[in-house]
């Protein structure tokens, strides 16, 4: 029997909007970073309230580059959680510091604020805290013990666009919040990200850095290089997908909030599958619906003869090769990621979709 397809996730580009805003690129012949990177920055940072956006090319590099700006660098530790895509650690590393993995809660598999705290050194000089799944961190816990240590807070808000905690955006609780706009995020422009921020003396800071030190853009001949940057600029030719895209964002992100409520409800009985918990009154946004289940692996497999595709969560950092440590240091990420699973969220599914889905998990387990 042919059952349709029902994705744990995809990305939807081409409206019109995005077509006419690319022609108006193509019309302009300038496809670099300019005028409609800066629109879509400061569109972005009216929604979400803040001073500074500043786009660049991923949100890999949105955390190197506040790390960078932040001074962080050869010889500094920055604490970061064990459960996370890679890419959180990796910016550590890329900034030249050492990533410090620490243990997540296990009810919301964010960082833990405990061991966070006991993992602070004299060498810390950050904290990257993760809103998984556009859940959020315990930012006030986590700020308190940042600011006591002097420590500088980059949130990863990777997942987390447009996602409240405790009604603020993610994102904006920190110096700097990190977002990304890869394929598998609320909007996408290919590759991409952005960072938010409301400390402009760190703004002017990333501005150069990201333009190989350069204050003022010029023409790549005569031009003032003042500090040492790198190229992680945009281009016009994503912003103009991100300013269609940002269109969408509140019908996507209400579409995302149904389907956690459909999910909730209707799978909230059964023993060994619990979803997890995001306040979405208080305006959370689940980038992706979760879950901690009994037979993983199976329940996975099962639900691949229907046609159905879920995710499975990321290992433990620490069990990767490249940042090995035992497991003894890890008793919750270790427990608890290898039972953690994403099902179907895209935000194009119907209510239909979302039904058979659940049908589907019911026959499994009931
Ligand atoms: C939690 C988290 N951090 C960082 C990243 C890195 O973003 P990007 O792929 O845009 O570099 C991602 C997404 O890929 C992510 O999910």
């Amino acid at each position: 029997m042919d059952y349709k397809k029902i994705p744990w996730w995809e990305p939807r580009i081409g409206s019109k909007q995005e077509r006419d805003n690319i022609e108006k690129v193509f019309a302009d012949n300038y496809a670099n970073e300019g005028k409609l990177t800066t629109q879509f920055e400061d569109v972005v940072a009216k929604a979400l309230g803040v001073k500074h956006a500043i786009a660049t090319t991923s949100g890999t590099n949105a955390i190197f580059l506040a790390l960078k700006a932040f001074g962080i660098g050869h010889g500094d530790e920055v604490i970061v959680p064990d459960a996370t895509f890679i890419a959180t650690a990796n910016a550590v590393t890329l900034a030249g510091a050492n990533p410090v993995l620490v243990d997540i809660d296990p009810a919301t598999l964010n960082i833990s604020t405990d061991a966070f705290k006991k993992a602070i050194t004299g060498k810390t000089k950050a904290v990257v805290p993760v809103h998984v799944t556009g859940r959020g961190a315990d930012m006030e816990n986590i700020l308190g013990i940042a600011m006591g240590h002097g420590l500088v807070v980059v949130e990863d808000a990777a997942e987390a666009f447009f996602s409240k905690y405790k009604g603020k955006y993610l994102g904006t609780w920190s110096d700097a919040g990190c977002f990304s706009f890869s394929a598998a995020k609320t909007i996408t422009t290919g590759q991409g990200g952005m960072i938010v921020t409301d400390n402009t003396n760190f703004y002017e800071k990333l501005k150069p850095l990201k333009d190989q030190g350069r204050p003022i853009r010029g023409t790549g001949g005569d031009d003032a290089h003042n500090t040492i940057g790198f190229n992680f600029k945009y281009t016009d030719l994503q912003a103009a997908i991100g300013l269609g895209q940002l269109d969408l964002v509140g019908e996507r992100t209400a579409r995302m909030k149904r389907t956690y409520s459909m999910y909730k409800e209707a799978l909230s009985d059964i023993p060994g599958f619990k979803i997890f918990d995001i306040d979405i009154a208080q305006g959370g946004v689940p980038q992706w619906v979760d879950a901690l289940v009994d037979r993983r692996d199976e329940l996975d497999k099962f639900l691949k003869e229907f046609n159905i595709d879920c995710r499975r969560y990321w290992n433990p950092i620490h069990q990767q090769k490249a940042y090995p440590l035992p497991d003894d240091n890890f008793p919750n990420s270790t427990k608890y990621l290898p039972k953690a699973l994403w099902l179907p969220s895209a935000f194009f599914l119907t209510d239909e979709d979302i039904n058979t889905v659940i049908g589907h998990i019911r026959d499994f387990y009931l």
